[in-house]
């Protein structure tokens, strides 16, 4: 069970309509937005990548055009319909792989990743899952894998744009602000990732974080 103080365990309507939701919240530059960290990102052909929550499989999409069909993806998520949607979306891709699977338990991959991906799922768990993940993703990559988090940047909410403050304190979940004030880097420097590198999006309010 995921905890009460989080929206992250998308349902219904929501789940249904998730990538449209996304592309109208943000004006249509969700799209963009992402080809641009997707080319941050060292995805390399053959690579293979872990996406914790992955939804609607779009990210994996564009994970596997860039890492080819010698690849391999894994995508762990708990919603039936998004794994539905993600096993559609990447038909193409018979390397891929999506899994009902609970990223905050203790997961059966070790040392076979390149790159572990998450975008916007982490800011929904408390400290102690946020821990179990962390730990979960060091041991399945790969020595010198990477690490890429895509999810809200640290910055001062008082001092946000009135939209931004409305969207974060009223629409989003409680434990997404607690992970906008919380030092990430400190926090995953204690599960031995460093060499951080790191590029915000939309005003500093998004970021794209890598850690090695
Ligand atoms: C906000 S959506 C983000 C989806 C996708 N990563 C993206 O950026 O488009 C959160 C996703 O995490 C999944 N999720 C929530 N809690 C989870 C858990 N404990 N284990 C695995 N997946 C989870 C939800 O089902 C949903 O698909």
């Amino acid at each position: 069970m995921g905890s009460p103080r989080s929206k992250v365990e998308i349902k219904g309507l929501e789940a249904k309509f998730y990538d449209q939701l996304l592309d109208i919240v943000t004006l249509g530059q969700y799209p963009r937005l992402l080809k641009r960290i997707f080319s941050l990102m060292d995805i390399k052909p053959g690579y293979s990548i872990i996406d914790l929550g992955s939804g609607t499989g779009r990210n994996a999409c564009y994970m596997l055009k860039k890492a080819g069909r010698d690849a391999r993806l894994v995508g762990l998520d708990i919603n039936e319909e998004m794994i539905k949607k993600a096993r559609k979306k990447c038909r193409d891709f018979p390397n891929a792989e999506f899994i009902n699977m609970r990223i905050e338990e203790t997961l059966p991959f070790r040392q076979e990743f390149d790159i572990a991906f998450i975008s916007f799922v982490l800011h929904g768990f408390e400290n102690f899952d946020k821990e179990k993940i962390v730990e979960n993703v060091r041991k399945a990559l790969k020595p010198g894998g990477k690490f890429y988090i895509f999810d809200y940047a640290e910055f001062d909410v008082d001092v946000a744009p009135f939209y931004v403050k409305f969207f974060i304190r009223k629409l989003e979940c409680p434990l997404a602000e607690e992970f906008i004030n919380l030092d990430l880097k400190e926090f995953l420097r204690k599960f031995e990732f460093s060499e951080f590198r790191e590029w915000t999006f939309a005003g500093g309010i998004i970021r794209l974080l890598e850690a090695r």
